[in-house]
Formats: structure tokens, sequence, C-alpha cells
């Protein structure tokens, strides 16, 4: 049993005239203790709507078509409110793009990562208190003490998403899941951040997803990968097998688009087109239109194909990458 086992998770909305929009296809994935994954894709491929469906924290009007999240072996789509609530927090850690979508502004910051430690574990005050200091010390804020006492507005950008780690690490979760936790960041600090994130990560071997653009990160910080596509994972396997023998071809266009794959004359590769939107996905394979090797033979226009395991353990949702590999 996985930690964390996604199996064929669906999500979308209705629309007005009663018609589904499917944002999220079919999505599986899995978590062991511990261990890294990372989920990449380009703008609107549906990662964090698969992470906040895996985290019941869906907002209206999406909702989960099918599929099952289960964590420990224990089921969670459907799980009531107070279920959810007790499980985030406690067990799965969270930490977004932006600190203020975690952190009250008019609460000061070691009052608020106090009452995460007091929603879920029974301390007195005093021991919240040393905790709070402890956590804000361990993610590299110089005195702590004092500045647990100050607003978020006080604190620079790249210390309260320092502060969202601390809080997401308060009660030593068994997941971290952290959706581009330094993008909002300035450069400058997002290697540091990162640096953070990933040290606390190992001192209480938490597992993670990490939800990133930067395949630099993936290279540093992943055990796995699952690279998503229009709303559907297309390959995934370990970082060696996603950087080295890589044979989807979107996986591949992404690699070569990373800088360093080209020779100093030859400009940025970029992959020519743009993903569709969800309401005008394609029939068979979603990356059908921008594919170079898309072949109406192979029925790529017509069939959505299955992500299917190798032998190696690698799983890939396209045919003719299955042939090659
Ligand atoms: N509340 C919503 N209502 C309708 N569509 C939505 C909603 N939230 C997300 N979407 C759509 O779902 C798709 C997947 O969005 P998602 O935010 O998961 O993408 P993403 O992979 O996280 O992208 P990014 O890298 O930009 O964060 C996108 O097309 C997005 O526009
Ligand atoms: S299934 Fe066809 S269109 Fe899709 S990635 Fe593979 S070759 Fe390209
Ligand atoms: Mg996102």
């Amino acid at each position: 049993m996985s930690l964390l086992e996604v199996t064929d998770l669906t999500v979308g909305y209705v629309t007005a005239a009663g018609e589904r929009v499917v944002l999220v296809d079919s999505v599986s994935l899995r978590l062991e203790p511990g261990e890294v994954l990372c989920l990449v894709g380009e703008s609107g491929s549906g990662k964090s709507v698969t992470m906040l469906a895996v985290l019941g924290l869906l907002t209206d009007p999406l909702t989960v078509f099918s599929g099952s999240v289960r964590f420990r072996g224990k089921e969670l789509i459907g799980a009531d409110d107070e279920t959810l609530r007790k499980l985030r927090g406690a067990e799965l850690g969270m930490i977004f793009q932006d600190p203020m979508t975690s952190l009250n502004p008019v609460r000061r910051v070691g009052t608020q990562i106090g009452r995460a430690l007091a929603v879920h574990q029974q301390s007195d005050r005093r021991t919240r208190e040393r905790k709070v200091v402890e956590l804000l010390d361990a993610v590299g804020i110089p005195q702590p003490a004092e500045r647990a006492r100050a607003y978020p507005h006080q604190w620079s950008g790249g210390m309260r998403q320092r502060a969202v780690i601390a809080m997401a690490m308060a009660n030593d979760p068994a997941i971290l899941i952290a959706d581009e936790p330094t993008t909002a960041l300035d450069v400058t600090v997002q290697a540091q951040l990162m640096a953070v994130l990933a040290e606390a990560r190992e001192r209480s071997n938490a597992a993670m997803v990490l939800i990133t653009h930067d395949l630099g990160l993936v290279a540093q910080y992943a055990d796995r990968v699952a690279i998503m596509y229009a709303g559907r994972v297309v390959e995934q396997g370990t970082v060696w097998q996603i950087f080295d023998s890589a044979t989807h071809p979107y996986t591949l266009g992404l690699r070569r688009s990373l800088i360093g794959e080209q020779s100093a004359t030859e400009r940025a590769y970029a992959i020519p087109g743009a993903p569709p939107p969800p309401t005008k996905r394609p029939a068979g394979c979603g990356f059908a239109p921008r594919c170079e090797f898309a072949n109406k033979a192979s029925e790529c226009e017509t069939h959505v194909p299955a992500l299917v395991t190798l032998a190696d353990g690698r799983a890939i949702a396209c045919p003719p990458a299955q042939v090659a590999s």
C-alpha cells in the first residue's frame, strides 16, 4: 500500500448548459513514504486542480467526477469535511505559491503557527510558544522569538514563505504538498527558499509532491516525476528515466526547451503551438495537434492513448513511444 494513491481521478465542472468540462482526466499517481514526486507540465495542464482535489480543497463549481484518492489506504473522496480538515495540517502539509493564501494578515505570525499546532496537538501555551520559535529558527528566521510577534505585512515575501513552510511542518506531516512554492518570489531568494524547504522536508522525512515548471528543480530534488499535459499524466518515471530515457514526444519537447540543450548559436527551443483549453481538447491524444510524430494511421487523433506501465516501471501514454522504449 502506497502512502498516497490517486487512481483515475477525474475533476471538472458542469456548465450552465449541462455540459461536462473535464479539467483533470483519469489521473493516477502514487507516493511512497519519504519520496519526492514532481508534477510537471505547462500552465493549465491541471497540476493545481489535481492536488486541490487530493486535499479536498476544490471550490465551486469544481467537483470530482470519478476516481479515488487513498491516504494510508483510507479513501478521501467523499470523506466528510471534519476528517479532511484534520488531515490537512496534521498529515498533509500545504505550501502554495502565494504565502498570503496561507497567512492571515491581521494575526501575528507566531500566533498563526501556534494555532496550527494547537489544532492538531494537545499542548500547553508555553510549550507551543517554544515550538513556534523552534520552527521559525529551523527555517532560518533570525531572532525568531521577537519576529514571531510581527504581522505578515512586516515580513518580506521570502520570510513569509519561510513562515508558511514552518506552519506546514508544524505537525510533522507525512506528506508536503508544495504548489510552485517559490515562483512568486524574487529570483534571488528562490533557490534559498527551495533549499530551506528541502532541508525541512529531509529533517522530518516527509514525502513531498512538488509542483513546478522548473526542470532544474526537478533534476535537483525529484525521486520520481509525473508529466502532465492537457489534464492527463502522459509520462511517469524516476527522475533518471525522465531525464535520460524519456520517450513521450511531449516530455522530449519539454526537455529540449530546457536551457542548455541547445548550442549557444541556436535559439532556445519552444514546443510550437499551445496546449488546448479544457473546452477544446482534441478527441484523441491531447498532444496530437503539436506532436511532430502524430500519425493518423496510429490513431493519434481518434483514440485517447492509455497510460501503460512498461517493464522498467515507467508509464507512457503514447503507443509509438511505448514501442520505441
Ligand atoms: N474554478 C475553475 N473554474 C473553471 N476552470 C478552472 C478553475 N480552476 C482551474 N480551471 C481550469 O483548469 C485547468 C487546469 O488548471 P490548473 O490550475 O490545475 O493548471 P496548472 O497546471 O496548475 O497551471 P499553472 O502552471 O498555471 O499553475 C485550466 O485550464 C484552468 O483554467
Ligand atoms: S499518441 Fe501520437 S500524438 Fe500523442 S504523443 Fe504519441 S505520437 Fe504524439
Ligand atoms: Mg497551478
